[in-house]
């Protein structure tokens, strides 16, 4: 490997190192637990990619396993040695206090953590009941080891590699199981993640797109602030989900377009209305809160749309990178215009035309 190449997988692998803090963990499953009170009644929850010792996700999930009803909780970590170099690595207690602790594994082997049943005999089974052991290999979530726990589970649950999120998504998806996880706010956009999002099979989750989520970073030169002495990273990330909760089934609260063109906070909008794309039959809905309650024709909105989407007020139909025809069969050979891939484009004036970021092309079920 070229000495380049491999100082990029460590740089990228190391931006891998976020921890979810508790709090984003609760809110996001109390949503589906709202939802569905029995949502994970009975079913065994996979834990892929976490840090058991420490993960919040672990200590969530042992806590509460009586009060959700769970079968059983599985929650596994990659090796310290099959993570760059720069990750501190710091045996706990838990493993050292085991009788299964050996040192000559303690580095190469993923870990194991599942809990079923009331260990220390003290009548409730909770975090302390958790029982250990090594993995046979790594813990990477690709080895046939990890997808072997994968298929025996309900629900997958975590907060996986960003780096890795090519492989991640199809692994998920493949599996036919319930899931949610934390993903970076562009890969809704991902030509293999669309579809599903399109199709109402997967969509965002409870927590709010707005200011991003904040983790606990081990990277001491990209910290955003420090909270009680932890270096605290917030990265634009959400959830995503097959499983339902109500938020999403909440309509948005909407103007007409006359309604919008005289009171839209927005100047864009405001006596001046909605513009045609030149290269696609929709009206270009520069902000979310501006789409006009009574338009049925096609609309192109920005991303975060995702956000507010609720399938029994909107169809979607796909998304500019995807719809949008190539620009130069529609304007001058002598025009003015940012060149790029598919997008939209408006026209500004005579032979100038506004390139459009990514758009999602949405029409209402019912316009009214
Ligand atoms: C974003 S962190 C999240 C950790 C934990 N789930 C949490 O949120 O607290 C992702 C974790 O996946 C680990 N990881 C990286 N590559 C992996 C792989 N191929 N298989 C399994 N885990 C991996 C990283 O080392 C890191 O600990």
């Amino acid at each position: 490997m070229p000495k380049n190449a491999n100082l990029h997988g460590a740089k990228k692998a190391k931006n891998d190192e976020f921890y979810t803090q508790y709090s984003d963990i609760e809110r996001e499953m109390n949503a589906y637990i709202e939802f569905n009170p029995d949502v994970f009644r009975g079913k065994t929850i996979l834990l892929p990619c976490d840090d058991p010792e420490w993960s919040n996700f672990t200590k969530y999930f042992a806590q509460n396993f009586e009060t959700l009803g769970l079968k059983k909780l599985i929650s596994t970590s990659y090796a310290a040695n099959s993570k760059p170099s720069e990750i501190p690595y710091q045996l706990t207690l838990f493993e050292t206090a085991s009788p299964k602790y050996d040192e000559k594994k303690t580095r190469t082997r993923g870990k194991i953590f599942t809990l079923t049943r009331d260990v220390n005999n003290d009548k409730k089974i909770n975090i302390d009941d958790l029982e250990f052991d090594y993995l046979e290999g790594d813990g990477d979530f690709r080895s046939a080891e990890i997808k072997k726990l994968r298929d025996e589970a309900d629900i997958i649950i975590t907060n996986p590699p960003f780096s890795l999120f090519t492989e991640f998504w199809p692994w998920v998806i493949e599996s036919g199981k319930q899931f949610a996880f934390i993903v970076n706010k562009n890969s809704v956009t991902n030509k293999d993640v669309f579809p599903y999002i399109m199709g109402n099979k997967v969509w965002s989750g409870r927590e709010e797109w707005g200011g991003g989520m904040w983790f606990e970073t081990v990277n001491k030169e990209d910290v955003d602030r420090y909270v009680d002495g932890k270096m605290m990273k917030n990265v634009p990330s959400i959830w995503v989900t097959n499983i339902d909760h109500g938020r999403r089934h909440q309509p948005l609260p909407l103007m007409s377009m006359q309604d919008n063109v005289k009171y839209s906070r927005h100047k864009e909008v405001k006596n001046i209305g909605y513009k045609e794309y030149v290269n696609y039959d929709a009206i270009e809905v520069p902000y979310t809160d501006s789409i006009p309650s009574d338009y049925d024709g096609l609309m192109g909105v920005p991303i975060s749309f995702l956000d507010k989407f609720c399938p029994e007020q909107f169809e979607i139909l796909g998304e500019s990178l995807i719809l949008a025809k190539p620009i130069k069969e529609y304007i001058e050979s002598d025009a003015v215009y940012s060149k790029g891939g598919p997008a939209f484009y408006t026209k500004i004036s005579d032979k100038h035309y506004k390139r459009i970021y990514d758009r999602i092309v949405i029409k209402h079920k019912e316009p009214k």
